[in-house]
C-alpha cells in the first residue's frame, strides 16, 4: 500500500510542499486547510500535473480530516502570519490554538502518524503538539534546523565558489534571532570552514543565516519563505518515509541532552521510518554550548507565556 502523508494548510508553505512530494511520486497525499476550494483546488492542479512530470501518486484536497485517517506523516504548517497591530504574543496564542485542534484531530484520525511540525515559533509548537497528542517523543519533530542549514550552506558555497554538496553543516538550537550555526562540525570538502574563511567574514556569513528568514521577509514584504522551507521539509519527510536514516538538524524533544530538559530544540538527530531514532551530541565548544543554552531559554520564555505565566 502507498504511504500516506497529510499536510494541514495549504498555504506557501504546505501547497509548495504538496507540490515537491507529488513529483517525487513516492507517496498519497491528502491536502487540508480551512478555506473552502483551497485545497480541492490546488490538489487538483498538482494532480493534472502528473501525466507531464511522471507521477502517480493521488492527492486530494479536503476541508476535513476524514480523508487523512491513516497518514503515516502528518505535517502542519496551518497557522496565521503576524498581522498589523498584533504582538508576537498574540500570534503565539493564536497559532497554538490552531495547532492544537489541528494535532487533536490528526492524531485521533492517524494514532501511529509521526507529527512535523512547521507552524512558527516552532521550538513551542513542537512542544504544544507532543502535549495534545500524547505521542511518545519520537514521533514528534519540528522543522528548523534544514531549513537554517541550508541557509547557511548556500552563503558558504557562494562564499567558496564551491558545490553546496560540498559543504557539510549544522545549525542548531531554537529557531530565531538565538539559532546557533556551528564552526566546529562544519566543513567544506572535509576541510574545517575556519581553515578557509577568515573569522571575521565567517562571523558574516553565521549572520546573515540568523536573519535570513528576515531577509526574504523584508524583500517579499508579504508574507515569509517557502521554497526553501518546503524542500526542508520534503527531505525531512523523504528519509522518514525511505527509512534513510539522514542525520539532520531537527528540532527534537531534549531530556538531558546538551544538558537541557523537557523542551524542544534543534539537535542533530537520525530520521528513519519510527521517527527520531536518535539524537546525536556533538562536541561543540564552550561558547557554541553556551548560545545553545541561551537560544533554549528563549524557547523556555515562549512555552511560559504560552504556559499563562
Ligand atoms: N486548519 C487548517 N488550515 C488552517 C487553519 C486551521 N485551523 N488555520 C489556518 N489555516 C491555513 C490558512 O487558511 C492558510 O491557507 O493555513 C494556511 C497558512 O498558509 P500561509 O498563510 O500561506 O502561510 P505559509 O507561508 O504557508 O506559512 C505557514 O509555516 O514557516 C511557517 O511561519 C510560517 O507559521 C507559518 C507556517
Amino acid at each position: 500500500m502507498a504511504q500516506k502523508i497529510t499536510i494541514v494548510g495549504a498555504g506557501n508553505v504546505g501547497a509548495t510542499t504538496a507540490q515537491r512530494l507529488f513529483d517525487k511520486g513516492y507517496a498519497d497525499i491528502v491536502l487540508v486547510d480551512i478555506i473552502e476550494g483551497l485545497p480541492q483546488g490546488k490538489a487538483l492542479d498538482i494532480l493534472e500535473s502528473g501525466p507531464v512530470v511522471g507521477s502517480d501518486a493521488k492527492i486530494i484536497g479536503t476541508n476535513s480530516y476524514e480523508e487523512t485517517a491513516g497518514s503515516d506523516i502528518i505535517v502542519i504548517t496551518s497557522g496565521i502570519a503576524r498581522k498589523p497591530g498584533m504582538s508576537r504574543d498574540d500570534l503565539l496564542l493564536t497559532n497554538m490554538k490552531i495547532v492544537s485542534d489541528v494535532v487533536e484531530t490528526t492524531s485521533t484520525q492517524s494514532p501511529d502518524s509521526i507529527l512535523l511540525i512547521v507552524t512558527n515559533p516552532l521550538d513551542a509548537m513542537a512542544q504544544q503538539a507532543l502535549k495534545i497528542s500524547g505521542f511518545p517523543k519520537e514521533r514528534v519533530v519540528g522543522m528548523a534546523g534544514v531549513l537554517d542549514t541550508a541557509r547557511y550552506r548556500s552563503f558558504l558555497a557562494q562564499e567558496l565558489d564551491v558545490s553546496v554538496d560540498a559543504v557539510q553543516a549544522y545549525v542548531l538550537g531554537g529557531h530565531g534571532d538565538t539559532m546557533v550555526p556551528t564552526v566546529g562540525p562544519t566543513s567544506i570538502g572535509g576541510i574545517p570552514v575556519s581553515d578557509l574563511i577568515p573569522a571575521d567574514r565567517l562571523e558574516q556569513i553565521i549572520q546573515r543565516t540568523r536573519d535570513g528568514g528576515a531577509e526574504i521577509v523584508g524583500l517579499l514584504k508579504t508574507g515569509s519563505a517557502y521554497y526553501a522551507p518546503s524542500a526542508s521539509i520534503v527531505e525531512m519527510v523523504g528519509s522518514i518515509i525511505l527509512d534513510k536514516k539522514l542525520i539532520l538538524p531537527c528540532t527534537a524533544y531534549l531530556e538531558g541532552e546538551y544538558g537541557l530538559n523537557d523542551l524542544f530544540v534543534g539537535v542533530p538527530v537520525k530520521l528513519g521510518k519510527t521517527g527520531i531514532e536518535h539524537i546525536f551530541e556533538f562536541k561543540l565548544t564552550k561558547s557554541e554550548l553556551a548560545a545553545l543554552h541561551k537560544s533554549a531559554e528563549s524557547v523556555r520564555e515562549t512555552l511560559e507565556i504560552m504556559a499563562g505565566k
